[in-house]
C-alpha cells in the first residue's frame, strides 16, 4: 500500500501530505504554534516502511523534547501502524529555506496555468490576490499574459502608466498600487494591440524585466498569471525565479481537463520540477441570482477534482459561473470580491496557504531551472 502511493506519486507525494498534516495538530507547548508551521519538523522521506524526519530544537536545553517526541511518535503510529519512525533531531533553531538570492524580498511565487484560454485563469488570478490582500498577506500580481494582458481591464487601471525611480543607479518600474495590491503587466506600459506581435525572444526579455528591473515592495506571495498553456512565458518564469509552485485551473469539461494534464506535465517534469500545489475548478456551475441555492452543470461536472488526482494535488475550490462576478471584471471592480464568491476564495487561500507551508516542509527549495 505505502509503496504503491510511493511509485504512483513519487513527487507530489499525498501519503507524506497526510502525514505532514497529522503533524499539524501537534502544538509546541513554549510558543503555542504548531511544530510544522514553526518548521522544527523538516526533511520528510518515506522509503518502503521507514519514515525519517528531522526535529528541530530551538536549543540542546529544550525542555520540552521528550513530550513532544512522544506526542509525534503516538501520533503517526496511531494513524500508520506499519510505519517505522525515525526522527533525527537536531539542536539548532529550525532552519530557513535556502535565500532566494534573486529577489529576496518575496516569499512566494505561485503561478496560475492552465491548457486552454478562457477558462478564468486572469479571473482567478486577481481574487485569489485580493484574497490574501483581505486575509493580511502582502500581495503582488503579475499579468504574465504578454499576448493578451486582461489584468489592466479586470482592476481599472487601463490608463494607469507605471512610475519609474531610480534605484542603486538603475532604472526600475514601480508596480501599480491597486488596493494595496502591487501589479504590473504590460498592458499599462504598451498599447496592447502591440503585444501580439511579441516573439519569443522579446517575451523572455520582458519577463526578466517585470522581476528584476521592478522595485518589488516585501511580499508575501506574488501571484503570477499565465498564458494558457507551455510556451516560452512558461519556460522563461522558471528559468527566472525559483517558482514556489502552480495552481492549475479548469473548467468541467473534458478539452479542458485533456490541455490542464499536458500543462500541469511541463512544471513536473524531471528538469523543472515544480509542484501543482492545487487546482481550481472555475465555472463549476451556474447559478441565477434570483435562485442562487441551484446549480446547473452546463459544462459537466468532476474534472477539477480528475485534475487534482492526476496531479496529484487538491481540490482548493470550485467557482461557480455567476453573473456579478463577469460584470465586476468587465467593468473594472475585480479588486472588489463579489459577495457570491468571497467564501469560496476565503476557503482557497487559506488551503492554499497550508500547502506551501506544506511544500517548503515537504520539498526542497525550487531551483531556477538551467536554460539547456
Ligand atoms: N466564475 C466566473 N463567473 C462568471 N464569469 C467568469 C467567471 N470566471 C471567468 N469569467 C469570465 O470569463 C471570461 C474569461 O475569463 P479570463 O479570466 O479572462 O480567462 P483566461 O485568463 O483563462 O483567458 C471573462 O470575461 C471573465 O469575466
Ligand atoms: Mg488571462
Amino acid at each position: 500500500m505505502v509503496e504503491n502511493r510511493l511509485i504512483f506519486a513519487p513527487y507530489m507525494n499525498q501519503y507524506i501530505q497526510d502525514i505532514a498534516i497529522c503533524l499539524q495538530g501537534i502544538i509546541e507547548p513554549e510558543s503555542g504554534s504548531d511544530i510544522v508551521k514553526l518548521k522544527m519538523i523538516r526533511d520528510l522521506k518515506l522509503e518502503n516502511n521507514q519514515l525519517h524526519f528531522k526535529i528541530f530544537l530551538p536549543s540542546a536545553k529544550y525542555a520540552h523534547k521528550d513530550e513532544l517526541y512522544a506526542s509525534i511518535y503516538s501520533t503517526i503510529s496511531q494513524k500508520y501502524p506499519d510505519l517505522q519512525i525515525h526522527a533525527h533531531f537536531i539542536n539548532q533553531a529550525p532552519y530557513a529555506d535556502a535565500p532566494n538570492t534573486a529577489l529576496p524580498q518575496i516569499s512566494n511565487f505561485v503561478a496560475i496555468a492552465s491548457g486552454k484560454g478562457g477558462v478564468g485563469k486572469s479571473t482567478i488570478s486577481v481574487s485569489v490576490a485580493v484574497a490574501l490582500k483581505n486575509a493580511g498577506f502582502k500581495v503582488g500580481l503579475m499579468d504574465a499574459d504578454l499576448y493578451g494582458p486582461s489584468i489592466p481591464t479586470m482592476l481599472g487601471i487601463r490608463d494607469t502608466k507605471p512610475k519609474v525611480i531610480d534605484q542603486d543607479g538603475k532604472h526600475k518600474i514601480v508596480p501599480i498600487d491597486v488596493e494595496g495590491i502591487s501589479v504590473i503587466s504590460l498592458g499599462n506600459i504598451i498599447e496592447t494591440e502591440q503585444a501580439v506581435v511579441l516573439r519569443g525572444p522579446r517575451l523572455a526579455a520582458i519577463i526578466k524585466q517585470f522581476f528584476y528591473d521592478t522595485a518589488w515592495p516585501a511580499l508575501d506571495y506574488l501571484i503570477i498569471d499565465l498564458p494558457p498553456g507551455t510556451g516560452d512565458v512558461q519556460l522563461t518564469l522558471v528559468q527566472t525565479i525559483p517558482l514556489t509552485g502552480v495552481i492549475m485551473v479548469t473548467t468541467p469539461q473534458e478539452v479542458a481537463y485533456v490541455d490542464a494534464v499536458k500543462a500541469a506535465n511541463m512544471f513536473e517534469m524531471e528538469q523543472i520540477r515544480v509542484p501543482v500545489l492545487g487546482v481550481i475548478e472555475n465555472m463549476a456551475w451556474f447559478s441565477p441570482d434570483d435562485q442562487p441555492e441551484k446549480k446547473y452543470y452546463i459544462f459537466g461536472e468532476g474534472a477539477g477534482q480528475r485534475l487534482a488526482e492526476k496531479t496529484h494535488s487538491a481540490l482548493l475550490g470550485q467557482v461557480p459561473i455567476r453573473v456579478g462576478v463577469r460584470k465586476s471584471f468587465d467593468v473594472g471592480t475585480g479588486y472588489n470580491l463579489d459577495p457570491s464568491i468571497d467564501d469560496v476564495f476565503k476557503h482557497i487561500i487559506e488551503q492554499l496557504d497550508q500547502k506551501v507551508a506544506l511544500r517548503h516542509l515537504l520539498f526542497a527549495p525550487s531551483q531556477i531551472v538551467s536554460a539547456t
